[in-house]
C-alpha cells in the first residue's frame, strides 16, 4: 500500500485538490489522505468548498489563529506528529500559502519524499509572503509539478534536476472543468440583480494592497470611479474587513451607490461571477489564470505577477494602481479593442490525471 498526504490550509488550497482523491482511488494500491491545517478557518473561507466539492479532509489540525511565524510552527509540530503515525510514502503541497512552506519543512525533517503542486512560479518580489513560501517548498522537492512555460524556465534557472521536473497543467483549470455544470446552475445572478456581462468584480486582499489607509484610500476611489459606469460586485475577504474597520472606513466603502458589498461568496457561485463579467478587478493570483481560462479580461492591479502565461497568452494584464491608467484600460474593455487572450498549454481539465501518472512511475 503507497499512502500519499496531502496537506491543503486556505482556500486557493482547497481548490486546487479537488479531484486528487477521484483521481487516486484508479489506482489500486494507493491510499490518500488529506490534512487540512485550520489556516483558513470559517464556513465561508474554508468549510463550504469541503462541502461543495465533497472532499472531507481526513485530518484536521486546528491551528489556532495568530501570526504567521506561530502557525508555521505549530504546523510543523502536528503534522510530524501525523507523519510518524501514518509513515507516508510521498506528500503533495500545494501553492504558495504559509500552510504549504510549513508542510514542505516537516517533510522535509521527517524524511518524506515532497511533491510541490503549482512549482516553479515566481514573481521575484520578495516582499510577498508567497515568494518565499514557493521558494522553500520547491527547494525542498523531489517531484516539482508545473502548471506553465514560467516554471519551467525558473525551475531551470535554479538549476533544479531535469528529472524532478514535471509539466502537467494546472490543477485548478481541473475543478472549473470537473464542476462546469454546478458552476453554471448557481443563482447569484439572479441573487445579486446582476446582469450578464454587465458588471465588473472585484477581489482585493494583497497586504500590499489593503494594509494601511493609503491604500485604502486608493482603493476607495478607484471604486467610485468604477461604479459611475457599472455596477461593481466585491465580495470582501476577511482581511479587508478587518483593515477597513481598523482605518474607519468601512462604513464609507458600504454606502458607495452601485456597489454590491458581499461576504466570501463559495465556489460556485464565485466562478459563476468571474465567467458572466463585463471584467475583473483584482489582486489575487489565482483569479489571474480562472479569468484567463474563461477569456474574461482581468486587470491585475499589482507591479509584478508569478503567472505571467496569463498576460503573455491570457487575458490578463498587470497595471499599477493609478486611475488614469486603470481609466484607459476599462476604456478599452469597453471600446471591444481590448485584447482576447488564448489558453496556456495543458489548462485542459486533466493536470491531475498528469500527476498521478507521474507519482505511479516514481513512488
Ligand atoms: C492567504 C495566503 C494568500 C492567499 C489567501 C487567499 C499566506 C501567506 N497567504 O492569505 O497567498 O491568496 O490566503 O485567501 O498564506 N481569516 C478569517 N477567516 C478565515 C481565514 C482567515 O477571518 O477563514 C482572517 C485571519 O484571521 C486573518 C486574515 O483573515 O486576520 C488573513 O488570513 P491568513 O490566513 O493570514 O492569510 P490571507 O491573507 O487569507
Amino acid at each position: 500500500m503507497k499512502r500519499i498526504l496531502t496537506v491543503v490550509g486556505t482556500r486557493p488550497n482547497f481548490i486546487k485538490v479537488t479531484r486528487f482523491r477521484e483521481v487516486a482511488s484508479r489506482y489500486a494500491g494507493y491510499e490518500l489522505h488529506i490534512v487540512h491545517t485550520g489556516q483558513h478557518y470559517d464556513d465561508k473561507m474554508a468549510d463550504v468548498f469541503f462541502r461543495q466539492f465533497n472532499l472531507v479532509p481526513d485530518h484536521f489540525l486546528n491551528t489556532p489563529q495568530g501570526s504567521p511565524a506561530s502557525q508555521i510552527a505549530f504546523i510543523i509540530t502536528e503534522l510530524e506528529k501525523l507523519i510518524l503515525k501514518l509513515k507516508p510514502d510521498v506528500m503533495l503541497v500545494v501553492g504558495d500559502v504559509n500552510s504549504t512552506m510549513a508542510a514542505a519543512i516537516a517533510a522535509n525533517k521527517c524524511g518524506v519524499k515532497l511533491g510541490h503542486v503549482e512549482s516553479g512560479l515566481r514573481s521575484f518580489d520578495r516582499t510577498m509572503p508567497e515568494e518565499y513560501n514557493r521558494i522553500v517548498a520547491d527547494e525542498l522537492s523531489d517531484l516539482l509539478f508545473v502548471t506553465e512555460q514560467s516554471g519551467l524556465d525558473n525551475l531551470n534557472a535554479e538549476r533544479k534536476p531535469k528529472e524532478a521536473i514535471h509539466f502537467v497543467g494546472n490543477t485548478m483549470i481541473d475543478t472549473m472543468v470537473a464542476f462546469a455544470p454546478q458552476i453554471e446552475s448557481s443563482d447569484i445572478l439572479e441573487q445579486l440583480n446582476a446582469a450578464s456581462k454587465n458588471y465588473v468584480l472585484m477581489t482585493m486582499h494583497r497586504p500590499a494592497t489593503v494594509d494601511d489607509e493609503t491604500g485604502l484610500k486608493k482603493l476607495l476611489e478607484l471604486i467610485k470611479d468604477v461604479c459611475a459606469q457599472y455596477p461593481l460586485i466585491f465580495p470582501v475577504h476577511p482581511r479587508t474587513v478587518a483593515t477597513l474597520k481598523k482605518f474607519g472606513l468601512h462604513d464609507e466603502f458600504t454606502a458607495i451607490s452601485n456597489l454590491t458589498f458581499v461576504e466570501p461568496l463559495d465556489y460556485f457561485a464565485f466562478q459563476k461571477l468571474v465567467k458572466h463579467a463585463k471584467f475583473i478587478l483584482t489582486d489575487s493570483g489565482g483569479i489571474q489564470e480562472e479569468s484567463t481560462f474563461l477569456g474574461v479580461p482581468c486587470l491585475t492591479l499589482r507591479p509584478n505577477t508569478e503567472r505571467p502565461s496569463t498576460v503573455t497568452i491570457g487575458s490578463n494584464e498587470l497595471l499599477p494602481f493609478d486611475l488614469q491608467m486603470i481609466r484607459a484600460r476599462i476604456a478599452d474593455i469597453v471600446a471591444g479593442t481590448y485584447k482576447k487572450g488564448g489558453i496556456p498549454p495543458l489548462w485542459d481539465g486533466k493536470a491531475t490525471e498528469r500527476i498521478f501518472d507521474v507519482l505511479s512511475k516514481t513512488i
